[in-house]
């Protein structure tokens, strides 16, 4: 024998874990910072509850926005992601621990204790390595020696040591699907906001998600980032577990910009090497057509939305409907206001492309069909 053979092995945390629960789970993921994955995540979620199915939105970007874009900040129970943090490393129901913050949306609120779950399983992943090694007859220096690493990089060529990713959030996200069903009030849909480039977390959330999907701005930067969430998803499939890239969103564009739009989604055609989504026919059950990854409908740039939205805690669609719903400026000053306040005219236009963006989100996710007139009432956007 040559040496010891090493195997990529399925993680121990995926026995168990039932996939088929895990149908509902999408993740909004990119590599690239600021590129509206928390913004799209939130809505998306928000969207989805003002339908009236339970949605449970999971925060596992360190940075904890999701809580800052929900209005969370100074709740008492924002601990910024530590018992997300415990449940996750014991591979626990995080449904005892999710706030509902309107209503049938549940948040698991995160934050900077959540940048610890990459430490622990990295640590976890040395001691693995370190076990094989000794199982496969090497000796193993003791941790602190600082050794070990060259025994790694000695090993012949064609062993992999590239190690299994982790299923503990799958397993936890499993016991909270389950644990909700029980309790006879399911999660229709759970949503996970992600970090940009934090490969443990984010290979733990692929393991755990059905779906992924990726938004970009028109810059060649964020959508070269693309291909890697691609390229991360199909390294990701193992076994009974399958995750697919859903779709790519365009953000960031106006129809000033009609030039820039088609050129960037030209770049997206190239950065997803033409990859189709098999999605239903509208209106036909059981058809389904070959639809170009990247989605027709794309967010609209609006800052002044996005400001506002963030400095009060509100979503983008909940901004637009206070926006129509308030009294116009000149009736105000009659009324004998000094200041109209903060106004956010883009807010309507970016709840409507978000409401597109949302509507064929869900239409792609089979398991969850959505149609836009099922909450047009209750949005009115
Ligand atoms: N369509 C938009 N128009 C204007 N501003 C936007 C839009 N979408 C998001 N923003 C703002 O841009 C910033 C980045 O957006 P967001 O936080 O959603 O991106 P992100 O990809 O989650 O960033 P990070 O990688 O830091 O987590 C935020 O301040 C957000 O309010
Ligand atoms: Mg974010």
């Amino acid at each position: 024998m040559s040496g010891p053979q090493f195997h990529q092995v399925t993680h121990p945390d995926f026995e168990g874990v039932d996939f088929d629960r895990l149908q509902v789970v999408l993740a909004v993921m990119a590599q690239k910072g600021g590129v509206g994955k928390t913004t799209l995540a939130t809505n998306l979620a928000g969207l989805a509850a003002t339908r009236g199915d339970r949605v449970l939105l999971v925060d596992l970007d360190p940075q904890g926005n999701v809580r800052d874009e929900l209005g969370l900040y100074d709740h008492e129970h924002n601990d910024a992601g530590e018992a997300l943090r415990e449940a996750i490393l014991a591979g626990e129901s995080i449904e005892q621990l999710a706030l509902e913050v309107r209503p049938r949306l549940d948040v698991a609120i995160g934050g900077i204790n959540t940048r610890a779950i990459s430490d622990v399983l990295v640590r976890e992943k040395n001691d693995e390595m370190l076990a094989q090694l000794a199982e496969a007859g090497y000796e193993v220096p003791a941790p602190e020696a600082g050794e070990w690493r060259r025994i790694v990089y000695d090993l012949p060529e064609e062993i992999d040591f590239s190690p299994a990713y982790h299923g503990r959030l799958a397993l936890a996200l499993d016991r909270t699907l389950a644990a909700a069903e029980t309790a006879g009030d399911p999660y229709g849909l759970v949503v996970i906001d992600s970090p940009p480039n934090e490969r443990e977390i984010q290979l733990n959330i692929m393991g755990a998600a059905r779906w992924v999907v990726s938004p970009t701005m028109p810059d060649f930067g964020s959508i070269r980032a693309v291909t890697e969430i691609i390229d991360m998803a199909a390294a990701t499939e193992d076994g009974a577990h399958q995750v697919d890239m859903l779709g790519v969103v365009l953000s960031g564009v106006t129809d000033h910009t009609r030039n820039i739009k088609r050129t960037a989604i030209d770049a997206i055609e190239a950065a997803t090497r033409s990859q189709t989504f098999k999605a239903q026919v509208p209106g036909r059950p059981g058809e389904y057509e070959e639809v170009p990854l990247v989605l027709g409908p794309t967010v609209r740039w609006s800052t002044a939305t996005a400001q506002l939205a963030r400095s009060k805690g509100k979503l983008v669609y909940e901004v637009a409907d206070e926006h129509e719903q308030r009294q116009p400026w000149y009736e105000q000053v009659r009324a004998g206001a000094k200041s109209a306040g903060p106004v956010a005219s883009g807010a309507v236009g970016m709840a409507a492309d978000i409401m597109d963006v949302a509507t064929e989100i869900f239409h792609r996710m089979p398991s969850y069909a959505f149609d836009k007139a099922d909450y047009m009432e209750e949005a009115d956007v």
